[in-house]
């Protein structure tokens, strides 16, 4: 199989059982236009991670690394009445594009965008008190992924999922040698979710239009 089959059989899934939603088009369009990098979740992925949170009944969900708000599009769209994703960026252009695209997609109002490094806004949150979150979807810079991890368990409950992107990297992920920070970064996911007692975990690995990589998916135990 290669990787041109993974790209017909991922069209072949969003033919058959994704709804078509210009929102979600508009934004890809929209990032391609202003130049972000094409590392949005996959149209079946982001459905995965909407199903997530519709099976989870998720009311407040947590992304952390918004970029055009592609994911944050399909979190929004699995809210329940009164639901509200907060997502977290660094990069004030991604922020502005992803705003944008919030706005043509209507999910406006069930968007919390915060903008400045992942770390301090998460501390901020905790600060202020914030309820915890539902579902957490962590898909930043992956060196800090034990920090968002930590957090992410921090503001959560007994029950909440935590999913991180990127841990399969190509295979990668078995690369033990410490050369590409991103590898070592799922490689700490895996390591931090392992050693955590109140964490229960799988990943999978995915092919398709994004190539070969792969979720970590856990649950907060009480
Ligand atoms: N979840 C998005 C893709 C996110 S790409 C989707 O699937 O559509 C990763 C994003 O994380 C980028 O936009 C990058 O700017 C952002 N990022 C990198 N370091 C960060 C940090 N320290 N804090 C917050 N966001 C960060
Ligand atoms: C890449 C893909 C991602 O989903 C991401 O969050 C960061 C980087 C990549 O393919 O480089
Ligand atoms: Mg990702």
């Amino acid at each position: 199989m290669s990787r041109t089959n993974w790209t017909a059989v991922d069209r072949y899934i969003a033919g058959s059982l994704l709804p078509d939603d210009a929102g979600l088009e508009a934004a890809l369009q929209a990032n391609r236009r202003h130049g972000l990098p094409e590392i949005d979740v996959s149209p079946a992925q982001g459905k995965l991670l909407h199903l997530l949170a519709r099976i989870g009944g998720a009311r407040r969900i947590l992304e952390i690394g918004t970029l055009g708000g592609y994911s944050t599009i399909w979190l929004a769209r699995a809210l329940p009445e009164g639901g509200k994703v907060v997502t977290l960026e660094l990069d004030p252009h991604h922020a502005k594009v992803a705003e944008a695209n919030f706005d043509k997609a209507g999910v406006s109002t069930l968007v919390d965008l915060r903008v400045g490094p992942a770390l301090e806004t998460l501390e901020a949150l905790a600060g202020q008190g914030a309820a915890p979150f539902d579902l957490v979807f962590i898909d930043a810079d992956k060196p800090n992924n034990p920090n968002y991890l930590r957090w992410a368990m921090r503001l959560s409950r007994p029950g909440t999922v935590i999913v991180c992107d990127n841990v399969i990297r190509d295979g990668a992920v078995l690369d033990a040698s410490g050369r590409d920070a991103n590898v070592e970064g799922a490689r700490a996911a895996f390591a931090f979710i392992a050693t955590e007692p109140r964490l229960d975990a799988t990943a999978i690995q995915t092919v398709g239009l994004k190539g070969y990589d792969g979720f970590a998916i856990a649950i907060v135990g009480g």
